[in-house]
């Protein structure tokens, strides 16, 4: 079976949708690099172990990093999954990790890297928004795309209403693609665009409809 360690910093309710979702996965460890997280009390209430790591103790993002690659070695995870882990990762950090890392973020990348997205969504004027989990390379929110969820803009929205939005199909998003991974079926090819092997016309479909409410 394959392992995953998760990384938060708050919340962690993707953690929560991850753990809840009854994955073929070993969960290993959930690190925050903030202690108080809340999200470090449900993993642990879970019955997962939980790690807080103080960035604020290291003298710099580098000693960081160095630190929490070595903790999140100990337990030897295939995959690194962020999940609202609102640090920015050193290159070194992500080559010693290369194509094991992923990540969720709150937009249909490429369109709206960085922070501040559903403002950014709403500013722009798009209609569909969305959330997009991908694999980490050095350059932020830049890496090769595994799935994305849609969410319609309405023209009343407001930043809160659509991260609302968003964040319910960031939950089923984030366990759909950790399903595939855990099935083995996660193809990053060496063009850097990515397929998900053994999806008919059918299922293709229906992951897509999942996630794209067309009412
Ligand atoms: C999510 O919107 C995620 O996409 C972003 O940070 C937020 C984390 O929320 N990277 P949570 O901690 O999972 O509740």
């Amino acid at each position: 079976m394959k392992s995953i360690v998760i990384l938060i910093s708050g919340r962690g309710s993707n953690m929560e949708a991850i753990l809840g979702s009854a994955l073929p996965l070993e969960i290993r460890a959930v690190i925050s690099n903030r202690p108080g997280a809340k999200g470090l009390e449900t993993a642990a209430k879970l019955g997962i172990r939980a790690i807080g790591m103080d960035h604020t103790a290291y003298e710099s993002r580098e000693a960081f990093d160095e630190a929490l690659a070595k903790q999140i070695d100990e337990f030897k995870p295939d995959y690194v999954i962020l999940a609202g882990f609102m640090r920015v990762l050193s290159e070194p950090f992500i080559k010693r990790f290369a194509k094991r890392i992923i990540n969720i973020h709150p937009s249909l990348l490429p369109a709206f890297p960085g922070l501040h997205t559903h403002q950014a969504a709403i500013d722009a004027g798009v209609k569909i928004h969305g959330a997009t989990v991908h694999f980490v390379t050095p350059k932020l929110d830049h890496g090769p795309i595994i799935s994305q969820a849609a969410v319609r803009v309405t023209q009343d929205d407001t930043a809160d209403s659509l991260a609302a939005r968003v964040l319910a199909a960031e939950h089923q998003l984030y366990p759909q693609v950790l399903r595939w991974l855990a099935e083995g079926r996660v193809d990053l090819k060496s063009s850097g665009v990515v397929q998900i092997t053994g999806l008919n016309v059918r299922s293709e479909r229906r992951a897509q409809l999942l996630l794209v409410p067309m009412e």
